[in-house]
């Protein structure tokens, strides 16, 4: 197996990290991966706020969930779908009028083309990081609470939060403990997509289901992944709390 396969089969999330600070020369290379990431049409339709305050680390703490580590993480990156930046050079330059074309607000494909750059970047930075020793989690939560964030980081309407990434060195002592996924068979589809009886999905969602079982995190006796899911995911109060952030980031991007 070569050396990029190698680190990408054995990536695995790390939520606590040594204390040091990521280096200068460290942070430079990670800056590059990101920048060198697919970009649609080599536009950039991102930005990366590197949260450095303690203040607002500790407050992004508690907007994401309350998730203590990210207070003490060495690095807090926060990855926007931005579009913003465009839209002012356009003001700028008057393009509308120099070209004819009326303007038209930014909508939901901009919005989603700005979204599918932003992780992407995120993901090369994830792998950079990892290759130099770095670990990394991603927080989804990072969507919650949007009109705090938007204060705390003063986001303009078309810039909206895709995903945040705290990281820092690995311990020496750090094991790697890789998680199942679901198998192969649900992922992959040939031409079309392909739906599933309850027997596939069980059979699929084996492995992951057996690790709960074994942990005993499983929300009741004889419960699927299903029911996991539902119970301790999708029914949840942060789940709700994204939804209804979304919609609000979703709504001043396109007004
Ligand atoms: C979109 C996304 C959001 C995530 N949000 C969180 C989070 O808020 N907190 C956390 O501890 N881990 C978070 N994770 C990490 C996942 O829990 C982790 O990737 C998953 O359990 C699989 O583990 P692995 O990355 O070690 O294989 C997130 C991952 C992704 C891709």
């Amino acid at each position: 197996m070569n050396e990029v396969l190698n680190q990408l089969l054995n990536r695995r999330t790390v939520r606590s990290f040594d204390k040091r600070d990521i280096s200068e020369e460290d942070f430079k290379s990670i800056k590059k991966a990101i920048m060198r990431a697919p970009t649609g049409g080599n536009m950039t339709f991102y930005s990366v706020i590197n949260v450095k305050d303690q203040l607002k680390k500790d407050e992004l703490a508690i907007l994401c969930d309350n998730q203590p580590m990210i207070a003490t993480a060495p690095l807090v990156l926060v990855f926007l779908a931005d579009m913003q930046k465009w839209m002012d050079y356009i003001k700028y330059c008057k393009s509308d009028e120099k070209s004819g074309i009326p303007f038209r607000k930014p909508g939901v494909g901009d919005f989603h083309l700005a979204m599918q750059d932003a992780v992407i970047a995120a993901q090369s930075g994830v792998v950079a990081a990892d290759s130099l020793g770095i670990g990394s989690c991603y927080i989804g939560d990072i969507i919650e609470n949007y009109e705090k964030i938007q204060k705390l980081l003063n986001l303009p309407p078309q810039a909206a939060p895709a995903c945040m990434l705290i990281m820092g060195y690995n311990k020496s002592n750090a094991k790697v403990n890789l998680l199942d996924r679901c198998s192969e068979d649900l992922v992959f589809m040939d031409d079309e997509y392909k739906s599933f009886t309850k027997d596939e999905l069980d059979e699929g969602w084996e492995k992951p289901l057996e690790r709960l079982q074994k942990a005993n995190r499983l929300p009741y006796e004889g419960a699927t992944l299903a029911d996991s899911f539902y119970t301790r995911k999708y029914s949840t109060e942060f789940m709700k709390e994204m939804n209804r952030s979304v919609e609000v980031f979703l709504d001043r991007w396109k007004r």
